[in-house]
């Protein structure tokens, strides 16, 4: 079996952590592992399948010797070192925002659109985390029933933005439950006790960047410029696990049940639908898992095409880390990534 040279850019972070748990607990045919970061981080050790390694700062040169590089350290990064990486010789895959809407790049989520990997050019993009469940949850009905109009409502975990705002919420909670005055450092207001309907700039049209990537990325990733969708993203104070209503109008009606049979047979879902007993989908038991959580499903009573659905996955391993390692097996399964140092 072939073992590939893995790097991680931004395996400081959380979602770079989340790249070393996954690749560890997946048995990732690793010949070795270059844990990268910025120059703030040079000289730390991390362990990766019990072996103590020194993290680097990301250079130009740091690619040389690397099969697959996992990017998650903001689109600058990516923007500056991604090319550099492909150029190298190695295949990006990339978790920040800053190539997927180029034409060129391919946006991937491997239980929809795994055939589109094979046209990268040296680049694949792993989409937004509210992006990738809601795609992994609809595709599978769409593929039956053409989806016309989406409506989504998120509740996004603040791991999203990274350690800083996990740090920024656990301070907060403390300040507020001690009576004290929390201040505000990443994000614009208080987070603790608080929600917020902003995630990243606000843009032109008055929807956030954030709900915009939703618009653009479902359509790319699904293969359907034609469906009307609207988001509304908000923040809320939990850890990990995004959590999202999502409001469906298909071209012809669908039962709840006949969502139910599909979806539980779909790759990547778990159907957790059992009002009778208060079971739907957690943020709180979604952290750690895998799958994408979906429950609550029931028509529309707005629409007689139309069906409502509530869906959580963790955001750090659907959302971003695991769906990016899947990317890279699926290459190794369609035998599209070659090792450059031999077996
Ligand atoms: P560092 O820890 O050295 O700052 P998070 O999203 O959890 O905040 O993590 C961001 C990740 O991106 C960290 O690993 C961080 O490294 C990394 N990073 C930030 N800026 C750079 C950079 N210029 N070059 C390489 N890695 C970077």
């Amino acid at each position: 079996m072939n073992k590939y040279r893995v790097a991680i850019v931004g395996a400081t972070g959380l979602v770079g952590q989340e790249f070393i748990k996954v690749l560890e607990q997946r048995n990732f045919p690793m010949a070795s592992i270059l844990l990268l970061a910025s120059d703030r981080s040079a000289g730390k050790k991390l362990f990766v399948n019990h072996r103590e390694i020194e993290v680097e700062e990301t250079t130009p040169e740091s690619f040389k010797k690397v099969d697959i590089a996992l990017f998650s350290a903001g689109a600058e990064t990516s923007r500056y070192f991604s090319p550099i990486a492909a150029q190298s010789g190695a295949v990006v895959v990339d978790n920040s925002s800053a190539f997927r809407m180029t034409p060129a790049v391919p946006l991937v989520v491997p239980e929809v659109n795994p055939e589109d990997i094979k046209w990268h050019k040296g680049i694949i993009a792993n989409p937004n985390c509210s992006t990738i469940q809601i795609v992994v949850a609809l595709y599978p009905l769409h593929k039956v029933n053409p989806i016309k109009r989406i409506i989504v409502d998120t509740y996004q975990a603040v791991s999203g933005t990274g350690s800083a705002a996990v740090e920024e919420l656990t301070v907060q909670a403390k300040q507020v439950l001690e009576g004290q005055t929390a201040i505000p450092h990443v994000y614009p207001h208080q987070i603790a006790f608080n929600i917020l309907p902003e995630i990243d700039v606000f843009l032109d049209n008055g929807y956030t960047k954030e709900e915009w990537k939703v618009v653009e990325e479902t359509r790319k990733i699904m293969h359907a410029d034609d469906i009307a969708i609207s988001a509304t993203c908000v923040r809320v104070p939990v850890f990990t696990g995004h959590s999202m209503a999502i409001h469906i109008e298909f071209s012809q009606p669908m039962s709840p049940d006949e969502a139910q049979r599909i979806l539980a047979q779909a790759p990547g879902i778990k159907l957790l639908d059992d009002p009778t007993i208060s079971l739907y989908p957690q943020p709180w038991s979604a952290a750690g898992t895998d799958e994408v959580f979906v429950g609550r499903i029931r028509r529309d009573a707005s629409h007689p095409n139309g069906l409502v659905m509530w869906v959580v996955a963790d955001n750090l391993r659907k959302g971003a880390a695991l769906n990016a390692v899947q990317i890279a097996e699926e290459m190794i399964k369609r035998e599209w990534l070659h090792p450059r140092g031999g077996k």
